[in-house]
C-alpha cells in the first residue's frame, strides 16, 4: 500500500473508533420509518479518482438517500435543460434557513436553491417525463450511474414519507401559487418522495460524490454521467447551500462542498481528489448526522482537505 493510501486507511479507522462513542443527536422521526434505523450504525467511505475504495465500519449498510439525492437530481436537470433554464425556476443563493422552510424569493417566486426542499421539488418537476422514459425511471437510472450500480427504492420508507409528507405538499402548492411552472409540482412531490427513498450505502455515496469530484465521470465505471461543467455547477451549489443554514460555518471549518440527509448520510467532495461519505443516523437539530459532521471535520483537518 502506498504511504498516501495507508494514511487514508489509518485516518478512517482512527476516526471511526474516535467518534463511535459520540451518542448525541436524535433519529429523524417525522418520517416514522426512519426512526427504526439502528442508532449506532456508523460507516465511513472514501473513493479516490483512481477508483480506490477505502472504508471503515458500516460502509455497506443500506439506508435511504433523503436530501443527499438533491444534488444528483439537480445535476440531471442541469444536464437536460442547461444552467440558464434551470436558473429560471430555482435560484442559487443560500437560504440561511432550514431545509423545509418556505424559501421562495419575494421578487421572483423561485425557491432560493436546489438543496432546500422547495428547490428540490422544482428540480424534480423539471426532469422530463415521457412514456418511453418516465421521470422517476430517469432519476433512478441517473442515481445508479453516479453510484456505479443499479439502485432500488425502500418502499417502506417511501410509504412512510408519502403518508406524513404534508409539509412538502404544502410547499408544492405554494410553488404552484407563485409562478407558471410548466409541470405539476404536486405530482412532482410524489416523485421527490421516491427519490428520497432510494437505497444506498456509504460506499455508494462515496462513489457518487467521487463522480462529481471527477468532473462527472464515475471513477469506478468510467461512465461519463454528467458533463464536466455540470459537475462543477453542482459542487458550487453544494459548497454554498448544501448544509442549509450551517453552510457558511461548514465551509469555514471543513472547507468542502457537502450535502446531508435526514437518514444520516453525509457526502463531501474534494474536486479532482476524492468523494467522501459517512452514515450515522443520529442528527443535530439542523438535520445533519452528528458523527458524520464530526468525522468529516476531523478528517479534513487531519489530511489537510480544506479547499481554501
Ligand atoms: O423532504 C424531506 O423532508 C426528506 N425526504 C428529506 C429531508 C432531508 O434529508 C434534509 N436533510 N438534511
Amino acid at each position: 500500500m502506498s504511504p498516501a493510501a495507508e494514511a487514508v486507511t489509518d485516518a478512517l479507522r482512527e476516526l471511526h473508533t474516535r467518534f463511535a462513542g459520540l451518542r448525541e443527536g436524535r433519529l429523524a422521526d417525522y418520517i416514522p420509518q426512519l426512526a427504526r434505523a439502528e442508532p449506532d450504525a456508523f460507516g465511513l467511505a472514501l473513493i479516490s479518482m483512481d477508483g480506490h475504495r477505502y472504508s471503515a465500519g458500516d460502509a455497506s449498510t443500506p439506508f435511504t438517500m433523503q436530501s443527499v439525492s438533491k444534488p444528483f437530481v439537480y445535476a440531471l436537470a442541469l444536464s437536460v435543460l442547461g444552467l440558464d433554464e434551470v436558473c429560471r425556476w430555482v435560484g442559487a443563493e443560500p437560504s440561511g434557513e432550514a431545509y423545509n422552510a418556505i424559501s421562495l424569493e419575494p421578487d421572483t417566486g423561485r425557491p432560493d436553491n436546489a438543496m432546500v426542499n422547495a428547490g428540490a421539488i422544482i428540480t424534480t418537476a423539471l426532469i422530463p417525463d415521457t412514456a418511453e422514459a418516465p421521470r422517476f425511471e430517469r432519476i433512478l437510472d441517473c442515481l445508479g450511474r453516479f453510484a456505479g450500480r443499479r439502485l432500488d427504492v425502500d418502499e417502506q420508507v417511501y410509504a412512510s414519507e408519502a403518508a406524513t409528507g404534508d409539509r412538502n405538499r404544502a410547499l408544492a402548492y405554494l410553488i404552484r401559487s407563485t409562478g407558471p411552472l410548466p409541470v405539476d409540482p404536486v405530482a412532482a412531490v410524489e416523485t421527490y418522495f421516491r427519490q428520497c427513498a432510494v437505497r444506498v450505502t456509504a460506499l455508494d455515496l462515496a462513489a457518487m460524490a467521487a463522480t462529481l469530484a471527477n468532473g462527472g465521470v464515475n471513477p469506478l465505471t468510467g461512465d461519463a454521467v454528467v458533463p464536466e461543467p455540470v459537475a462543477a455547477q453542482v459542487l458550487a451549489v453544494m459548497a454554498t447551500c448544501g448544509m442549509y443554514d450551517a453552510s457558511g460555518e461548514w465551509l469555514l471549518r471543513v472547507g468542502l462542498p457537502a450535502k446531508s440527509g435526514v437518514s444520516g448520510g453525509l457526502i463531501a467532495a474534494g474536486p479532482a481528489r476524492f468523494g467522501l461519505a459517512t452514515y450515522s443516523p443520529r442528527l443535530d437539530p439542523g438535520g445533519t448526522s452528528v458523527r458524520g459532521r464530526a468525522a468529516l471535520g476531523a478528517l479534513s483537518e487531519r489530511l489537510g482537505l480544506h479547499l481554501m
